[in-house]
């Protein structure tokens, strides 16, 4: 595999990481995955503003623009003969290496920049099948509208599902289903979508906000608002979104069933609609 590492492409074992680099001692950076179907990312200008948010509100200064991170991604694509078909790229950008302290090091301190985009086959199956999921409590800090690498509690809540036998946990915070460990959350409660409003304390999903708008389209009622852990037995529907995660449907939570323990036909319209932006086949 050829990948991106601070200008250079080469190969992935030839990519060295200063073991002083602040993304590994203090999970200090930020990242985004994109799509790619048929050599094209998508919505790479929104991924590109969300990424931008982050490191200013972090305060790591690159060179980096809008127009670099599209020329690393294609090379990426057409280094790795991933043109064909679908993939993701991840992106990575550190604060970069320095001697162990706190507080920013100098500004002359380059940030460390790192990409490599892999296959990726949207399990079609799963998607008209649906999950099953639990829900955990939602232990992250106050500021999850930055992408940051600090995934703990993500990953310590999604080894909780695996081991339950789920595919994604719900994480629950003031008695509020918030969103997925690595996914937002959709619920339908009379005919109504409703997803958790766009705050510190979710991520600002880009597939969140094609769905958001897919919903406008289609003439789904949509509101940008809690589902309380209370009204979890009035769900008709619950599904997840993500770059990776498409429309993903939710059948049980916490092992009760979800509306008819099917995916419902709310869920399915959004995930053809999100699947037709994306130019992803489904057949
Ligand atoms: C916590 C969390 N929420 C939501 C999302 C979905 O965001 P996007 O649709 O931009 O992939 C992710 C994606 O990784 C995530 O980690």
């Amino acid at each position: 595999m050829i990948v991106y590492l601070n200008g250079e492409f080469l190969p992935s074992g030839e990519a060295r990481i200063s073991p002083d680099d602040r993304g590994f001692v203090f999970g200090d950076g930020v990242y985004e995955v994109t799509r790619a179907v048929r050599g094209q990312p998508f919505a790479a200008e929104a991924h590109w503003k969300r990424l931008e948010t982050g490191l200013r509100e972090l305060g790591i200064r690159t060179s980096l623009d809008s127009g670099r991170i599209l020329e690393i991604y294609l090379r990426l694509l057409s280094e790795n003969a991933l043109e064909d078909g679908e993939a993701t790229i991840y992106l990575q950008v550190t604060r970069g290496r320095a001697p162990r302290a706190h507080a920013f090091p100098p500004a002359t301190i380059q940030p460390t920049v790192y990409a490599f985009a892999s296959r990726f086959s949207p399990p079609i199956e799963q998607r008209r099948a649906g999950v099953n999921a639990i829900t955990y409590p939602d232990i992250r800090w106050s500021r999850c509208d930055i992408k940051t690498v600090n995934l703990l509690p993500n990953v310590l809540a999604k080894q909780k599902a695996v081991e339950m036998g789920g595919w994604e946990a719900v994480l629950v915070r003031d008695g509020v289903l918030i969103e997925g460990s690595s996914s937002n959350l959709f619920g339908v409660i009379d005919g109504e979508l409703r997803t958790y409003p766009r705050t510190n304390y979710i991520l600002p999903g880009i597939t969140r906000q094609v769905v958001l708008e897919l919903a406008a389209e289609l003439g789904i009622p949509a509101r940008e608002a809690p589902i309380f852990v209370g009204e979890m037995g009035r769900l008709e529907e619950l599904f997840l979104t993500g770059t990776a995660t498409d429309v993903q449907g939710i059948v049980t939570l916490d092992g009760y069933r979800v509306g008819d323990g099917v995916v419902g036909p709310i869920t399915k319209a959004l995930w053809e609609g999100l699947m037709g932006r994306l130019g992803s086949s489904i057949s």
